[in-house]
């Protein structure tokens, strides 16, 4: 298994390209399965949640051809399964994404229950719920979500989510782009991801409104066209490198990033004493050799600050000047890379949601080891100010999502590398 070392102690500065948004692609891609006709997508993400989708749609029939460029050309003329078998779901939750797509343009589906998961128990109830609201037939037996549309054609409904959630939401209006009539969406996600595929959606045909707010209307269309679309930045990848930037005292810019769906976090690192300067498409942060101050943060969905950025904010305390509290509103376990950061040195006392993080000059290299993704970034950004070298440890966490870390942080200065083994 691959680990990256870190030795410690490089101030970041420098340039880097940030790549396209993982949690973007991953619907988009599942969308491409309502398309009549060969659609393209850009700007997609070299990772490995990417290719596990690409995967997934190859299995079911869908040719697939991959462009130097990680751009991707797919046709579904000849599906032949409807099947999104466990081996691929439980390397990747956002699997269940194909459940809507697959319903909607062929009336059935099986998609294998994903099961748990390292920051909660991350149910499907909601994306069941919705998918029954708009008519479907759904049975969950032997592990999987047996689900299929008497007649051959949703329905569009009123659907209320009781829960802000992300992939729900992007289930349901894909399912709704291709039923007859019109759906609503209630206490919908108002994520930029949800407005990307939104977007996407609209160009391949379909008629929805109110991406972005809380209510969604969704007129249903008889087909959906193939169409050429270019994923979103990557605002978690921005705000990681731009948070590492914070905590060594550097000065980092990002390109080919957006300024405007980043608000919650680039407010927080200006509290934290960055000097923040945007563009149309970068975002520069300078520290001018400061440590930062703490900051107290609250997650919770979109356009509050993102749980996908709380591992890294709490390494920003760890080694900021003061006390900040952390709170955890969106998953019940995502704290899991605060026992990690103590084993550096931090001070961290978790009480429930809670974390109380007071901030020390440095921390102490050790080996660690994460069990997700954002967590296992926040290591790596640790590591940049721990005295010594830091191995992290089962780093296919990190590959899920970041594309060339370990070349993105030489960039920027930072010592570190990959071991294979
Ligand atoms: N929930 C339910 N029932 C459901 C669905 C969700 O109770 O049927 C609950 C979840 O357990 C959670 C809350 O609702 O407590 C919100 O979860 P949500 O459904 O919004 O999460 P998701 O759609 O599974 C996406 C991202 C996550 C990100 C969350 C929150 C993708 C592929 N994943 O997950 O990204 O943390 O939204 O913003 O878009 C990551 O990139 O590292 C990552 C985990």
């Amino acid at each position: 298994m691959d680990k990256l070392r870190i030795e410690g102690g490089n101030r970041l500065n420098g340039e880097i390209r940030i790549s396209g948004a993982k949690n973007s692609a991953l619907p988009i891609l599942s969308a491409t399965l309502l398309a009549d006709g060969v659609m393209r997508v850009g700007n997609l993400p070299h990772l490995h949640d990417i290719t596990t989708m690409l995967e997934l749609l190859g299995c079911m029939g869908v040719e697939v051809a991959i462009d130097e460029d990680m751009s991707v050309e797919t046709d579904c003329a000849n599906i032949k399964s409807c099947v999104a078998p466990y081996d691929l779901v439980r390397t990747m939750r956002a699997s269940i994404l194909v459940l809507g797509p697959l319903l909607a343009r062929y009336g059935e589906a099986e998609v294998s229950l994903p099961g748990g998961c390292a920051i909660g128990s991350r149910p499907v109830d909601l994306h069941i719920r919705g998918m029954e609201a708009l008519g479907a037939e759904v049975d969950v037996e032997d592990g999987y979500i047996k689900a299929r549309v008497p007649g051959g054609r949703l329905t569009g409904a009123n659907i209320f989510f009781d829960t802000v959630t992300v992939t729900g939401t992007e289930n349901v209006m894909m399912a709704a782009a291709l039923a007859k009539g019109t759906t609503t969406i209630e206490n919908a996600a108002r994520e930029p991801e949800v407005v990307d595929l939104a977007n996407c959606l609209n160009a391949m045909g379909a008629k929805i409104s109110g991406a972005g707010s809380d209510t969604m209307v969704i007129e249903g269309v008889e087909k959906l066209y193939g169409c050429s679309f270019d994923v979103l930045p990557d605002r978690i990848e921005t705000g990681t490198y731009l948070v590492a930037a914070a905590v060594t005292g550097g000065r980092v810019k990002t390109k080919d990033t957006d300024p405007v769906i980043m608000e919650a976090v680039l407010h927080k690192l200006e509290e934290a004493g960055a000097d923040i300067t945007i563009g149309d498409n970068w975002i520069e942060l300078d520290m001018h050799g400061k440590r930062p101050k703490a900051v107290n943060v609250k997650t919770a969905p979109h356009p509050a600050f993102p749980t996908d950025m709380q591992a890294q904010f709490m390494v920003l305390n760890a080694l900021a000047e003061g006390t900040g509290t952390v709170i955890e509103t969106v998953f019940e376990n995502r704290f899991m890379h605060a026992q990690e950061l103590v084993r550096m040195g931090a001070d961290i006392a978790v009480e429930g949601n809670t974390a109380i993080v007071t901030g020390k000059e440095k921390l102490q290299a050790a080996p660690v080891m994460a069990t997700d993704l954002r967590a296992s970034a926040s290591l790596v950004i640790a590591a940049l100010m721990a005295e010594g070298a830091t191995d992290v440890n089962r780093i296919y966490h990190i590959d899920r999502g970041y594309e060339c870390i370990e070349e993105k942080f030489q960039q920027l200065g930072a010592n570190i590398r990959r071991i294979s083994g």
